[in-house]
């Protein structure tokens, strides 16, 4: 049975005063027997008031990306002993708005071109350091419309998690994320996710071997809200939502958790 997975992915928003408000938010509203494990992902600059905000309380703490190397002349980038001080469980990794999927259309210039192979070394990094990552894929909607789906997925998990074997898959999670779906409002539905996931699951199984890749929880993510949660961890291979907008807002972040746990029982 893999327990059920929410995160929150702050993205580049809130100043300090609405974080701890957001952070005290959580901390008042999960129980501590909650039947889901839950993550907040800040970003980088408040991982040490958020960890002091959310200490004694199940909420943990992830970071929205980091750098592989130690240490080194690397400007502005943090390591996973650094990320790992500031009391972070998790790291995501490979979301598509660092990864090269943006879309053809999108001239905005917020394309930080991460490779698969770059995620690789991350997700090797990371789990070294005994931090879980959470390894983002998903298509972009010409690739869906297309009938590509699952030819990208494949491809990013093969080349994201190359530099992993059967053994670091219990700290591991996935996050498919149809790139279509992020910010726009515009949900998967509930068969559109289960094939996606059932599909990754399938490569998981393929990659390690079937009895870790059932372990390994995989969420959907990309405009996961309070009226669309429970339909969607209710589908077999949804193991939990990474959430963008709706973590936001404590009570919407909290409604869907309450979704997850209940998805669990
Ligand atoms: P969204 O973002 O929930 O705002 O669509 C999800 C994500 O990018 O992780």
């Amino acid at each position: 049975m893999r327990r059920p997975f929410v995160a929150g992915n702050w993205k580049m928003n809130l100043d300090l005063p609405a974080a701890r408000d957001l952070a005290a938010g959580l901390v008042a509203g999960v129980p501590s027997d909650c039947a889901a494990d839950v993550a907040i992902c800040p970003p980088s600059i408040y991982l040490f008031p958020m960890a002091k905000a959310v200490d004694g309380s199940p909420v943990r703490l992830g970071s929205q990306n980091c750098w592989h190397e130690a240490s080194g002349a690397f400007t502005g980038e943090l390591s996973p002993d650094m990320v790992k001080e500031t009391g972070c469980t998790y790291v995501i990794l490979g979301h598509s708005e660092r990864r090269n999927t943006i879309g053809p259309t999108d001239d905005s210039g917020r394309i930080w071109g991460e490779s698969n192979q770059m995620i690789a070394a991350k997700a090797r990094a990371v789990i070294d350091r005994g931090l879980t990552a959470i390894v983002c894929v998903g298509e972009l909607l010409e690739q869906r419309d297309a009938n590509q789906t699952e030819a990208v997925l494949s491809e990013q998990l093969s080349g994201s998690l190359a530099t992993l074997s059967a053994a670091d898959c219990d700290r591991l999670v996935i996050a498919y994320e149809p790139v279509w779906a992020i910010g726009t409002g515009r949900v998967a539905t509930p068969e559109q996710a289960q094939a996606a996931h059932a599909h990754i699951r399938s490569r998981l199984a393929a990659q390690f071997d079937p009895a870790r890749a059932d372990e390994i929880r995989i969420q959907y993510g990309g405009s996961v809200k309070p009226g669309n949660a429970a339909e969607l961890m209710a589908c077999p291979d949804v193991d939990g939502a990474l959430v963008g907008g709706a973590s936001l807002k404590a009570d919407d972040f909290l409604k869907i958790i309450e979704a997850a746990a209940a998805s669990a029982a």
